[in-house]
């Protein structure tokens, strides 16, 4: 007790900080999302996601290629196709978007680790992540095709797939299809938890992948919920899941840190696009420092239990560690 203890005497200069810092994030610890798109040479802003754009293949292996100059171990794949259709047929495609992205990356950066979202939305005419019936999203009638859809990534040379879609028995739906078909080496990193969140507006401007009617409140978790999450985690990773995810982060650290301490399994985190939008808007607006948050936010997320994290800021914290 004070006077005794005073905390401020290991505060008091960068070699003690140093010392007794709990939480230390590194390149390691991050990966970056990344919009494919059809054409050549194509790098469309995405307006409300400063710094980051719908790239063409060629420019997406570019941009790799600086990702692996900075250390980041890997990236996370979404596809926006040039057509859309009741049953998603582009999401699995033999030359769909995300499998010829994914095989131009791998092909020209192989030891970057290429994840693929195995989801409906982007390739659905109504939006939705699974299949509709009667205005309804059909559970098990979506299962197939997602499944379809993480085997066409794996065969394309996704090193690991992971579903966003939320619906019950996709991830053993999935590993029992990739095991059939000689995939029982590519893991699946689950959204395990995934909240019916706010904070994927702008995700929805860059993939185009807003819900033409309804919500996503059937599938997605309220997010009211902390005690569901974790049944929905241990779900995943009874159905074979091998990372579990948390999603959002920042709004969602609680539940981070309770799935950390329930379950021996790498958690991921992901900083969505929300998350970074906010951060980037108050940055330019000069109402705070843009780099400073970034740190704080992304060693926030590490210090809830996340041993991964998803973030459109991966190229700019790496930037920062390496100058540090
Ligand atoms: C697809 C998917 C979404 C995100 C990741 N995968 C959108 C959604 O569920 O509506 C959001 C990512 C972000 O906001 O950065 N289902």
């Amino acid at each position: 007790m004070f006077p005794e203890y005073r905390p401020r005497r290991l505060r008091q200069n960068e070699a003690f900080r140093r010392m007794i810092r709990e939480t230390v994030l590194t390149t390691s610890d991050l990966i970056l999302p990344l919009f494919a798109i059809g054409g050549k040479d194509v790098q469309n802003p995405i307006p409300s996601m400063p710094g980051q754009y719908q790239l063409s293949i060629d420019r997406l292996v570019k941009t790799c290629l600086e990702v692996k100059k900075l250390d980041i171990p890997a990236v996370m794949l979404f596809g926006i196709p040039d057509k859309k259709d009741a049953l998603a047929t582009g999401a699995y495609a033999k030359d769909g978007i995300i499998q010829k992205a994914v095989k131009a990356v791998k092909d020209k950066v192989p030891e970057l680790m290429v994840i693929t979202d195995v989801c409906l939305c982007e390739y659905t005419d109504h939006g939705h992540c699974g299949v509709v019936e009667k205005n309804m999203v059909d559970n098990d009638a979506s299962l197939d095709l997602i499944a379809r859809t993480a085997l066409s990534h794996a065969k394309a040379g996704a090193d690991m797939v992971a579903p966003s879609d939320m619906m019950d028995g996709r991830v053993a739906e999935i590993r029992e299809s990739l095991d059939d078909s000689g995939f029982s080496q590519v893991p699946i990193m689950a959204y395990a938890a995934k909240y019916c969140s706010g904070f994927y507006g702008p995700f929805r401007q860059a993939a185009d992948s807003a819900p033409k009617f309804g919500d996503r409140r059937t599938y997605q978790m309220d997010p009211a919920n902390a005690l569901e999450a974790i049944r929905e985690v241990t779900l995943d990773i009874e159905e074979g899941a091998d990372i579990v995810m948390v999603k959002p982060a920042l709004p969602y650290l609680d539940v981070i840190c309770r799935v950390r301490q329930e379950f021996d399994l790498p958690v991921a985190a992901y900083n969505v696009s929300g998350e970074y939008a906010m951060i980037k808007a108050a940055d330019q607006l000069g109402w705070l420092d843009g780099k400073r948050v970034m740190m704080e936010s992304l060693t926030s997320i590490k210090r809830a239990g996340a041993d991964m994290i998803l973030t459109y800021f991966a190229m700019d914290a790496a930037r920062e560690l390496h100058a540090l």
